[in-house]
């Protein structure tokens, strides 16, 4: 495993990162995410991403009971507030009193004193910056968290939270969660621009396209029971984002480049992440034990440059998007 700072800052964490979303406390028994963290914590993972609204509180719940066999000191808890928690008027949001309130039910719920990492899922058009910025600050300095960061935010407001927070004298966001995959190259345009400028270190999710990177999918044939695409509860965004045949069929040529350098199609589509200098770490969710041991190749794949560039090109990004 391979430790990266994130952004600028002192934190250290692995360039994998475990996942919760649908999968711990939601479609994956306990027994099973129970298994998936100690192969995590085996293989070096050394972080753990989740959310408040994650199967509405389900994920935090299944974390915080698994996680009393851990040291606290020895993993970093990332959690995130944003989403309706209920059906108030402040039951979502980024507002002081939400954050507050959501805060102190994820440290209930996760079963632990502190956050190292607290997100905001989304940006909050109805709340100034000012007030969320304040309100991590005050959580820092109560100990409750350590760092906060912000996910799915553009680039200009991610600019204008640390230029605010400088001129407050508060905290700064630290990280940013976006979406990034070979299928998925938005953020090379402006947001890790962005970052880089800032130090801030990109955590990002669905790296795998949820799934359909890892070549388990047929062109022209049907999912195939049991997977995430297979499962109308679970597969709007895969349907809507990445499911065309022209994809499956990227996917198989991507899976052959894969077989010649001795690795899966998930642990280069991985690593292809990696190699971007505004990543901290991949974000992995698993709903099985074998798919993790298959994503932790991931971490010390080394891509040649030739076969980095054959992927840029095969899975284009926008005409702005430079490739590092
Ligand atoms: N900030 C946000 O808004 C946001 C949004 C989404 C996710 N996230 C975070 O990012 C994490 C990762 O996102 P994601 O779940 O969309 O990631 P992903 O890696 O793109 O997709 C994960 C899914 O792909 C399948 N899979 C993973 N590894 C595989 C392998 N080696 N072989 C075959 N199938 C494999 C599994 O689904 P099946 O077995 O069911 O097919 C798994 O649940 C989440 O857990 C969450 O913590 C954050």
């Amino acid at each position: 495993m391979q430790y990266r700072n994130l952004g600028k800052w002192g934190v250290k964490l692995s360039t994998i990162g475990l996942g919760s979303y649908l999968t711990i406390g939601m479609h994956v028994d306990d027994e099973t995410a129970a298994e998936c963290v100690r192969v995590a914590f085996d293989g070096g993972i050394n972080w753990i991403d989740t959310a408040n609204a994650y199967n509405n509180g389900g994920a935090e719940l299944a974390l915080g009971r698994i996680l009393q066999d851990y040291d606290r000191d020895d993993y970093v808890l990332a959690t995130k507030v944003w989403a309706p928690m209920g059906e108030g008027a402040n039951d979502r949001g980024l507002s002081a009193k939400h954050v507050f309130e959501q805060c102190h039910a994820s440290l209930r719920r996760l079963q632990t004193d502190y956050i190292d990492l607290y997100q905001c899922h989304r940006p909050d058009p109805e709340t100034p910056l000012e007030e969320t910025i304040r309100i991590m600050e005050d959580l820092a300095r109560q100990g409750k968290i350590l760092y906060w960061g912000t996910s799915e935010w553009p680039a200009e407001l991610i600019q204008e939270a640390v230029d605010v927070a400088k001129m407050m004298g508060c905290r700064p966001p630290v990280s940013n969660q976006p979406r990034y995959s070979l299928m998925w190259r938005e953020p090379e345009d402006s947001v890790f621009p962005t970052c880089l400028k800032n130090g801030i270190g990109n955590v990002v999710f669905s790296p795998l396209a949820h799934g359909v990177l890892t070549a388990k999918y047929e062109p022209g044939e049907p999912p195939p029971e049991g997977t995430r695409a297979a499962d109308e509860s679970q597969n709007r965004i895969l349907m809507d984002l990445y499911w065309t045949d022209e994809n499956l069929r990227k996917v198989k040529k991507l899976e052959e480049m894969a077989g010649d350098l001795g690795l899966t199609a998930a642990q280069l589509s991985m690593a292809w992440c990696l190699r971007h200098p505004a990543l901290t770490s991949v974000i992995s969710g698993v709903t099985k034990v074998s798919q993790l041991e298959d994503n932790l190749g991931a971490a010390e794949a080394e891509i040649p440059d030739d076969v980095y560039e054959a992927l840029c090109e095969l899975f284009p990004g926008s005409e702005e998007s430079a490739a590092p």
